[in-house]
């Protein structure tokens, strides 16, 4: 099997240029302590920007040449299937999946261990191609040519994986070819993220 990410590695941040930052920031509702994961994050193209932001971020994915880019930025880098991260449960206030869901192997299990790893109180933000877009179609079809093994999701789908993971979701934002959806786990009785939801 062609690993595509490892081929990239040398070149990647170039050609995909710099996050959307201040949109990240508001939907993760940064900054906030604790420990942020970027799951599938690369060279830390995205995080790599959120530090100062959160107290701590790691970044776990199967490429080592995408992870050794994101040891280089300062981030901690971890090699790990995001369906079974070597974390425990409650770990992470903030989890990001930018660009990266569509080609993880299982989506239902990686959210499920999402919401593990989650903190009661915590913020998953999965930014997808919106499958709904002719553009996107035509993206999957051309990385389906290319053998790379995605299976794309329209954003409701993704909402209803959080739901059955047991979080709060909803599609927070869309452009002409993204989407951006949020899912909240439920925080401990007693607690301020509790409070603020009842
Ligand atoms: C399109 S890149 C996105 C990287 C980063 N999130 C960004 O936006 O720059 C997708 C990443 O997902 C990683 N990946 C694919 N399958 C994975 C899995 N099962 N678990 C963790 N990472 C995976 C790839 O190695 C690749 O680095």
């Amino acid at each position: 099997m062609i690993d595509h990410f490892s081929i990239a590695a040398p070149v990647y941040d170039r050609v995909l240029g710099p996050p959307d930052t201040r949109r990240i920031l508001r939907l993760l509702r940064l900054p906030a302590r604790g420990m942020l994961l970027d799951a599938g994050g690369g060279t830390g193209r995205v995080s790599g920007h959120l530090q100062g932001r959160v107290g701590g971020i790691v970044v776990t994915d199967l490429s080592r040449p995408m992870l050794e880019k994101a040891r280089r930025k300062g981030l901690t880098a971890v090699s790990a299937p995001a369906e079974c991260l070597p974390f425990p449960d409650g770990s992470f206030d903030r989890i990001i999946i930018v660009d990266a869901l569509h080609h993880f192997r299982c989506q239902h299990g990686a959210i499920a261990e999402m919401s593990r790893v989650l903190k009661p109180g915590g913020r998953l933000l999965v930014e997808e191609p919106d499958l709904r877009r002719m553009s996107v179609r035509a993206v999957a079809l051309a990385e389906r040519l290319l053998r790379m093994d995605s299976r794309f999701y329209p954003p409701d789908a993704i909402v209803g994986m959080m739901r059955q993971s047991g979080m709060s979701a909803s599609v927070a934002a869309t452009d002409i070819f993204r989407a951006w959806i949020t899912g909240d786990k439920p925080g401990q009785p007693g607690s301020e993220a509790y409070r603020r939801q009842v």
